[in-house]
């Protein structure tokens, strides 16, 4: 596994995109600083210092789309979620792959398709981890309560390198496993990790709101919402 480190760069997952053709099946793109960090729904992802983790996995499984790609956003929340557990923290994941711990978010996970004329060409598998942050700069975030490993551990710093390393062997321990099994290998630990589930909770699905029971976790990592005694499927979308 190729691992290249960046001082400073706009977006790792904008620069494993640009320069996609160089890299190879694999590579990890690590950033010290990053300027425009972008999240899901362009939302902006900040850079709390360099004790923090900006990451890209560069993704190029052989043939076209497959729906099971689309999953792999929930495969790395359920990786990080055990890597958490492990520093005896009790996270949780709120659909589909924000995973929190005590009700605020520790990090962010996207993942981008990359084509060349509409022709599948791979993926950018990016995810900020906020790793030792000043609790001081949480304002700096307004949409969200958010929170660090540091924090969290009442530590002073927490080791990067040895963070990453961890997350990354777990990533890719289980990964050739994913892509042929998919969603139904994580199934039940991605549903022990989601905690809203049975609540009434309200989803954000672009400018819409849909409010219901969260009923369940579907076969293909859908969440199923009870409204009106109707099961609604979402595949997309934000949890209020
Ligand atoms: C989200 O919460 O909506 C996803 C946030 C993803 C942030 C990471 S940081 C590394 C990589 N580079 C980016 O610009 N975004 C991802």
């Amino acid at each position: 596994m190729d691992i290249i480190y960046l001082d400073e760069v706009n977006s790792t997952n904008s620069y494993a995109k640009e320069n996609f053709e160089k890299f190879e099946d694999r590579t990890v793109i690590i950033a010290a600083a990053q300027t425009d960090g972008h999240g899901r729904y362009d939302r902006k992802w900040v850079d709390f210092g360099e004790g923090n983790l900006f990451m890209s996995i560069v993704l190029k499984p052989e043939g076209e789309f497959r729906q099971t790609y689309a999953c792999l956003t929930q495969y790395l929340s359920v990786v990080l979620y055990n890597i958490l557990e492990n520093y005896g923290l009790e996270p949780s994941i709120k659909w589909p792959n924000d995973v929190l711990v005590d009700g605020k978010k520790i990090a962010g996970i996207l993942c981008e398709s990359v084509l060349d004329k509409n022709v599948f060409k791979g993926l950018v598998l990016g995810i900020g981890v906020n790793l030792n942050a000043q609790k001081s700069d949480f304002s700096l975030v307004k949409d969200r309560k958010v929170t660090s490993l540091n924090v969290e551990l009442g530590r002073e710093y927490e080791d990067k390198n040895l963070f990453t390393e961890k997350l990354l062997n777990a990533f890719f321990k289980h990964y050739d496993n994913f892509l042929n099994e998919g969603f139904s290998l994580i199934k039940d630990d991605y549903v022990k990790a989601c905690k809203f589930l049975g609540k009434e909770i309200t989803v954000k699905v672009f400018n819409d709101k849909v409010s219901g029971v969260a009923k369940r976790i579907g076969d293909c990592g859908e969440l199923i919402l009870l409204k009106n005694n109707k099961e609604i499927a979402l595949t997309m979308g934000d949890i209020l």
